[in-house]
């Protein structure tokens, strides 16, 4: 943890010191940051307040949106809302989890890939869809999966 990490946390820790039992939104909000809670962000946050590292930990393990390890080089995201669910979306979801060997909070061992299913990404009438980063697929096949992985392989993306 470095002392660009500490700046950080501290200013959410500060941010919130007047909200009654801010845990979870300081834990959302150094995640929102920094990508991920960690457990020397966890330790740190622990020492700070009120909270006791089981309780962070506790929290963070309940929550499936919480990731306790840094994410891969590029976010994949999978709507799983209900357009998209209708259109096939669960078997796009089934299809990068068999590609890339991980579920939904995982990452590829490589660190390329981080996987998380979400409820909508606000363009329905493209379903199913994903995103990668920045960039939207809509109407995505299975079929066209590792087409649109492997533009991410090797350094391309
Ligand atoms: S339900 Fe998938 S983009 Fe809205």
């Amino acid at each position: 943890m470095d002392a660009k990490d500490i700046f950080i946390i501290d200013t959410v820790l500060d941010k919130y010191k007047d909200v009654k039992d801010p845990a979870l939104i300081i834990l959302q909000n150094v995640q929102a940051v920094l990508g991920y809670v960690g457990k020397e962000y966890l330790e740190y946050i622990a020492e700070k307040t009120v909270y006791s590292l089981t309780e962070l930990y506790g929290i963070v393990t309940f929550y499936p949106s919480f990731r306790l390890e840094p994410p891969g080089k590029h976010m994949i995201k999978v709507c799983q809302g209900t357009a998209c669910h209708v259109r096939g979306g669960e078997k796009v979801l089934r299809e990068i989890q068999t590609q890339l060997c991980i579920k939904p909070g995982g990452t590829t061992e490589d660190r390329l890939f981080s996987l998380e299913s979400v409820r909508c990404l606000g363009c329905c009438g493209l379903s199913p869809v994903i995103m990668i980063d920045n960039e939207t697929y809509g109407r995505v096949k299975p079929a066209k999966i590792r087409e649109i992985l492997n533009k991410y392989r090797g350094g391309s993306k």
